[in-house]
């Protein structure tokens, strides 16, 4: 089974959820290729089982121009049979903005024709111990129905 991961991260937290799901899907026997937002085309995910985009919010409900950029590349693609998962790093004194980013994305891709593998992983800033384990257990379920 083949994992696309895109990641938006300016100072590091996403980068990091990125290579901790990474390192686990490796270990779950995935085939897997990650890359920065930046240098991804949302076309990438057609080639893969599983589309996972983990991404910061800045900006209390707008969107940085690359994750825009790359958000209106997605919303072109059917990705009908294909299974997503979204994730990523925010914080609570943001309030209802809190990880919005991460649920546009979840919107984007049930738009798409995707379907949603696990439940979105929010965490607050760097990734500590419950976070990893959270990551992990993403992992654990994203194996468990594709590979059950
Ligand atoms: C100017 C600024 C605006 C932010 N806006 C939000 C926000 O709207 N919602 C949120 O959950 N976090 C917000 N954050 C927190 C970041 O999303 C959080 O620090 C995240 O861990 C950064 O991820 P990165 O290290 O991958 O860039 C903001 C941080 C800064 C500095």
């Amino acid at each position: 089974m083949k994992a696309k991961i895109v990641y938006a991260s300016m100072t590091g937290n996403d980068e990091d959820m990125a290579d901790i799901l990474e390192e686990d899907l490796q270990d779950l026997g995935f085939e897997t290729d990650s890359s920065e937002v930046a240098f991804a085309d949302a076309s990438e995910y057609l080639d893969s089982d599983l589309c996972i985009f983990v991404t910061y919010t800045y900006g209390e409900g707008t969107m940085t121009d690359e994750i825009a950029d790359f958000y209106d590349q997605l919303k072109e693609l059917d990705l009908s049979g294909k299974y997503f998962a979204v994730m990523g790093s925010g914080d609570k004194t943001y309030g209802e903005h809190f990880c919005e980013n991460v649920f546009d994305y979840q919107k984007a891709f049930l738009a798409c024709n995707a379907t949603e593998i696990t439940a979105p992983v929010t965490i607050e800033n760097a990734p500590d111990d419950e976070a990893i384990e959270a990551i992990d257990q993403a992992a654990r379920e994203m194996a468990d129905k594709l590979n059950g």
